[in-house]
């Protein structure tokens, strides 16, 4: 480890941690889209898909990874941590169109494309994931380290969302194979939803100019942090829309971790990977104490 604290501050609090850190983060999506100009339904849409309240772990995350380090300037993190953000929202809102799940809630309101009709919802998607990739690549102010982590930041989140990534992922789940094999579903699982968390973790790395081997060792937390949130979000499938802001049995056709396992073995299931998670942060040491937190919050999670 380069030279970061080695413990959490004494006094220091996660919940003050991460409200701050998401006020900061809500308040950049607030003055989402970046380009002024003539009011447009597709604007509204997107305005409306971003403010509607979600748990924003994972602009989240790139922020505590990156506070291990405390390298980077903070307009650079939190650039990232907004695009992550937009990345996330716009899967969603395509996740959410009939097409693909037909899911009428999101979030506890309606989903964009119920509002807006899915002409503008697909539209307000793609400018979301058009800001993501500005609001990293256009403020390099001539300084040529940020430049070049700007743009490995650029690269690692449009690669979350290839066809190598999410979209793939989304892909081979929409096949609604019958009777998928543990294996199928936890590579699936891993692309459409793991790819994201993994990208918040190295742009985390990128920014805080971690060394290769440690780069490794969080992009190996993230991939189980994100396999296990999938399976925990399987699990709240089960649970009522009241709880989850989302729509109730949606995956009742589909294979998932519930549907292989059953929901007590799948609940081990999740708090063993977690517990993976948390290991393949052991290396890292005491500085890694926001990310630890974090991890414990996301575990808590009800919705
Ligand atoms: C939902 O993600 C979609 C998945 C990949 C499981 P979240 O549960 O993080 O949704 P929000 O952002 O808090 O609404
Ligand atoms: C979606 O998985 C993963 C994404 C990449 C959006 P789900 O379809 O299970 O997510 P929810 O339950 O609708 O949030
Ligand atoms: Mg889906
Ligand atoms: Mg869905
Ligand atoms: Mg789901």
């Amino acid at each position: 480890m380069k030279g970061p604290a080695d413990k959490h501050p004494t006094n220091w609090d996660v919940r003050e941690y991460l409200s701050e850190g998401k006020e900061r983060v809500e308040s950049r999506l607030g003055s989402l889209p970046l380009q002024g100009g003539k009011p447009t339904r597709a604007r509204d849409a997107m305005r409306y898909a971003l403010e509607t309240r979600g748990k924003r772990f994972r602009p989240l995350l790139t922020i505590a990874v990156a506070d291990i380090y405390r390298k980077g300037s903070s307009d650079l993190t939190l650039d990232c941590a907004v695009a992550v953000e937009c990345v996330h929202t716009a899967s969603l809102i395509f996740d959410d169109l009939p097409c693909m799940d037909d899911a009428a809630l999101r979030r506890g309101r309606k989903t964009t494309h119920t509002l807006f009709g899915e002409d503008q919802a697909i539209l307000a998607g793609m400018s979301l994931l058009a800001d993501a990739n500005q609001l990293i690549a256009a403020d390099f102010r001539g300084r040529k380290t940020e430049a070049r982590k700007r743009l490995e930041c650029l690269s690692v989140l449009n690669a979350s969302y290839s066809v190598e990534g999410l979209s793939g992922g989304q892909s081979d789940d929409l096949l609604d194979k019958p009777e998928l094999t543990f294996e199928e579903l936890e590579y699936i699982h891993a692309k459409k939803t793991g790819s994201l968390f993994v990208a918040c973790a190295e742009i985390g790395a990128i920014i805080g100019e971690a060394s290769p081997r440690e780069r490794l060792w969080l992009k190996d937390y993230a991939k189980n942090l994100g396999l296990a949130f999938q399976i925990q979000d399987d699990l709240l499938d089960l649970k009522s829309s009241d709880v989850t802001g989302k729509d109730q049995f949606k995956d009742r056709q589909k294979t998932t971790f519930v549907s292989i396992f059953g929901a007590a073995q799948c609940a081990r299931l999740y708090n063993d990977l977690i517990q993976v998670a948390l290991d393949n942060l052991e290396p890292l040491g005491g500085a890694a104490f926001h990310v630890r937190a974090l991890t414990e919050v996301i575990r808590e999670r009800q919705f």
